[in-house]
């Protein structure tokens, strides 16, 4: 990825006097917008491309995302927070277009979505709305200011529950169990029928459970908020023998960002992962009791799932992103771990 250094006062005066639509040329500066800007990965995403000289649009609705979540970022020159919701048809393509008639955009990286599998099993429409009409609006106004190249947060979701052996990309029929991972599904289909039609490139990121700072969801955000109100006791959703494959949020930016650069399809999809089998629910549990209140007892449901539409056992197998040369700093164990007191920290307990 070429790295554009900015021009501060041209770009400044670019945010105040919005220019006419115009075609990107070779050596001008571009824009990346970055959609779920205001959460856990988006914010990191942002700030990434933005350190790196990129003027950058942040969309986000600020749903299960905060302005926190973008503090030093909002003031910044580089970066442009759009409050927009991306299921509005409308709104996006407004928004859109406005953003791409001041500095063109060169790239999407739509990391909005709704994170909450289990509030999408309550309510399917929250999956529809926040994941799939959310992609369908920003390829439509990729496709209509010519925007040629998406990358898409997807999920390991997508393969439903494939029992224990490590889960490679070319499996099927691929069968998701949540509504969550049906429209991560279905958002996969209608960026591989756009790529088949207008879309120059798309990358395809299949995120196992990722860890780390900001929070705003996971089990280990629920059990520190969990010990918080009861300090003495953590109850914990099913068995604790649910074991997932964890991926701290600095590796995983680093996986996205190496295949932008290093892979080479026009539609690429990629498992992110540590490559080990993950850890069980009851390492997270004990580790955090051990950060956040020493002694306190751990009381255990008996379901094998913490709740319907959770897949209890996945592993990765890694070998794709592997083979081009990527390797993760942590594995699942040292990635709870080190996110374990990053989420004790930032929810005050130290
Ligand atoms: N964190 C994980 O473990 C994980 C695992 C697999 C896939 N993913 C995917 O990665 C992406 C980022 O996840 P995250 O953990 O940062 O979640 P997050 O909830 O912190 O971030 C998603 C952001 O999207 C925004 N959003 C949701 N619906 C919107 C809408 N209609 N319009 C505008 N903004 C909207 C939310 O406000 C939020 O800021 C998501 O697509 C998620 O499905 C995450």
């Amino acid at each position: 990825m070429e790295v554009v250094i900015a021009q501060s006062e041209r770009l400044k005066a670019q945010k105040l006097a919005p220019t006419k639509k115009r075609q990107i040329g070779l050596g001008e500066p571009h824009a990346i917008l970055v959609s779920g800007a205001a959460g856990f990965v988006g914010s990191k995403l942002a700030r990434l491309f933005v350190d790196r000289g990129y003027p950058v649009f942040g969309f986000d609705d600020l749903s299960r995302g905060s302005r926190q979540n973008l503090s030093g970022l909002l003031t910044h020159e580089r970066f442009i927070f759009e409050k927009v919701d991306l299921s509005d048809a409308g709104a996006v393509r407004s928004r859109f277009m406005d953003c791409h008639s001041r500095i063109p955009i060169s790239e999407v990286w739509h990391m909005a979505a709704n994170s909450d599998i289990a509030a999408g099993i309550a309510d399917a429409s929250v999956d529809l709305r926040d994941t799939f009409l959310s992609t369908f609006n920003v390829l439509n106004a990729m496709k209509e200011a010519g925007v040629p190249f998406l990358a898409f947060a997807s999920s390991s979701a997508v393969y439903g529950d494939l029992g224990e052996a490590p889960i490679r990309e070319d499996v099927g029929p691929l069968l998701p169990v949540s509504n969550y991972g049906a429209m991560k599904l279905a958002s996969e289909a209608l960026i591989s029928a756009a790529v088949e039609n207008w879309l120059a490139r798309a990358l395809l990121f299949r995120f196992p459970n990722v860890i780390g700072v900001p929070a705003t969801h996971g089990v280990i955000l629920d059990f520190v908020r969990k010990l918080r109100i009861t300090p003495n006791k953590l109850n914990v959703l099913g068995s604790g023998r649910q074991q997932k494959a964890y991926l701290h949020v600095n590796d995983l930016i680093d996986a996205i960002v190496y295949l932008r650069a290093n892979a080479s399809e026009r539609l690429g999809y990629y498992n992110i992962g540590p490559g080990d089998n993950g850890v069980t629910v009851s390492f997270i549990a004990e580790t955090t009791v051990g950060a956040v209140a020493p002694g306190a007892g751990i009381e255990y449901g008996v379901e094998d799932r913490g709740w319907t539409g959770d897949v209890p056992r996945f592993s990765y197998d890694i070998a794709k992103i592997s083979a081009l040369g990527w390797r993760p700093q942590l594995g699942s164990a040292d990635a709870v771990r080190k996110a374990v007191g990053e989420i004790v920290r930032q929810e005050g307990h130290l």
